[in-house]
């Protein structure tokens, strides 16, 4: 459930007209609701109460927003991160240092010495060399520190093939079987404190069923390690539960996963830990735009947008369909093509969909934009960077500015040696 419904025929985040949002701030603009991604970290942690020690950490990357971050952080999450940026923005957000994960098959050295400097509570090794780095480094300072290594199961999660992490010949994780005998390699290094393992399938997932066959590959592994005399407290499950993008979408809900995790990992004795991102932030944002034209096509009108393929890239990249709906229906619908401004042909969010009728001037807006939304945001086209905004009841806060074409050419300087 979220915080975006019509009261009385108009659109409401929460208690906040979106008119009135769009007439202060301007369009395209995100609107995230406080309420929507509280009650998501709150259902999903109740769906895994029961489990014993748990730790959930945000994947920052779904919606790294310092004002995201903080409501996060105030519901007891950790963060999931992959770059030295997303750690900063973890730690300005107030998230405990021992609650951060350090995920990604590209950390640098620069940025494990940042993690070891900060104090994040465990690193998920995505590799040999970088467990030999990261040892080096930690053992230079007299410190051991937490690591998983991260496991490829070799599973098909059944999603969009550029969002699959879990298959043999992805870039992630280290083939299952080669895992013990790195692990030991691993654990005798002086500066590792090796706690367990870590695995991450893919994203925006159908079924659990995925993650049961991966789970269940990695409690072997666990019992295989254990058996080979090292203790492991810590098994990191990743994140990847689908949210309703469709109406008629059927996602799993986070009961399912619980339901399932208690069954697959009972007797395992290790903290579980969990890296969700989708699910907690994808319903709760929208993409607010204006309707700028309504075009005659040859069958249907092409309705052209202010927000752009720069603004929300996942239809373009993945043909990702985001809900559209006008912020004021009138009740009438109409067949069109979607479009943005932007000068290709790429910059089409969908083609021949029933949608609310509209006309030029018109609000509406894309569902379920708060994860991977934004965060993808790019300047294509010499156009602004989009901005934020957080509701919370019936107040609002601009959360990230809207960045201006002018000030990002301003970042840009023509060399002295070619101004004659
Ligand atoms: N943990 C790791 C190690 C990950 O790589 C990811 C996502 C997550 C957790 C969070 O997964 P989630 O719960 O959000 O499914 N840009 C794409 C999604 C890329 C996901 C990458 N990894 C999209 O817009 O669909």
């Amino acid at each position: 459930m979220d915080h975006f419904q019509l009261r009385n025929g108009e659109l409401y985040a929460e208690d906040v007209p979106l008119a009135r949002i769009a007439a202060e701030v301007g369009t395209p603009v995100y609107v995230y609701s406080r309420a929507t991604l509280e009650r998501h970290a709150r259902v999903f942690r109740e769906a895994l109460q029961g489990l014993g020690r748990v730790h959930l950490a945000f994947a920052v990357k779904a919606n790294p927003n310092l004002a995201v971050l903080r409501v996060l952080a105030k519901a007891g999450y950790g963060a999931d991160i992959v770059s030295g940026g997303e750690m900063a923005r973890a730690l300005a957000a107030g998230v405990a240092a021992e609650g951060i994960v350090f995920s990604g098959v590209g950390k640098t050295p620069a940025e494990l010495a940042q993690g070891l400097e900060s104090g994040i509570g465990q690193f998920n090794l995505e590799h040999e060399e970088e467990g030999q780095v990261l040892s080096a480094l930690a053992a230079a300072k007299g410190q051991r520190v937490s690591a998983t290594l991260r496991v490829n199961p070799d599973v098909d999660a059944g999603t969009h093939e550029k969002i699959s992490t879990g298959k043999a010949d992805n870039k992630f994780g280290v083939p299952i079987d080669q895992a013990p005998a790195m692990y030991a390699r691993l654990a005798a290094l002086p500066g590792l404190n090796m706690r367990g393992v870590a695995c991450h399938i893919g994203s925006q997932l159908s079924t659990v069923a995925p993650l049961e066959s991966a789970y269940a590959r990695i409690g072997t592994l666990i019992a295989e390690l254990r058996a080979a005399g090292h203790s492991v407290d810590r098994a990191d499950l990743g994140g990847g539960l689908g949210v309703r993008y469709r109406p008629e979408d059927v996602v799993p809900w986070p009961s399912d996963l619980g339901e399932m995790v208690a069954r697959v990992t009972k007797g395992w004795d290790v903290e579980l830990m969990f890296e969700p991102g989708r699910v907690i932030a994808g319903n709760a944002g929208v993409l607010l735009t204006s309707v700028v034209w309504v075009k005659p096509g040859i069958v249907h009108p092409y309705v052209i947008v202010d927000a752009a393929m720069n603004d929300l890239a996942r239809p373009a990249l993945y043909g990702a369909y985001h809900h559209f709906e006008a912020a004021r229906p009138s009740g009438e619908r109409m067949t069109a093509h979607i479009a943005g401004p932007v000068c290709e042909t790429g910059d089409t969010f969908a083609m021949n969909r029933d949608i609310d009728r509209v006309e030029s001037g018109d609000l509406a807006i894309f569902r379920t934009a708060g994860a991977y939304g934004a965060t993808m945001a790019s300047t294509y086209n010499s156009r602004s960077l989009v901005p934020e905004v957080m509701v919370d009841g019936d107040r609002y806060a601009v959360v990230a500015d809207r960045i201006s074409a002018e000030t990002i050419m301003h970042a840009e300087r023509v060399p002295e040696w070619l101004a004659d």
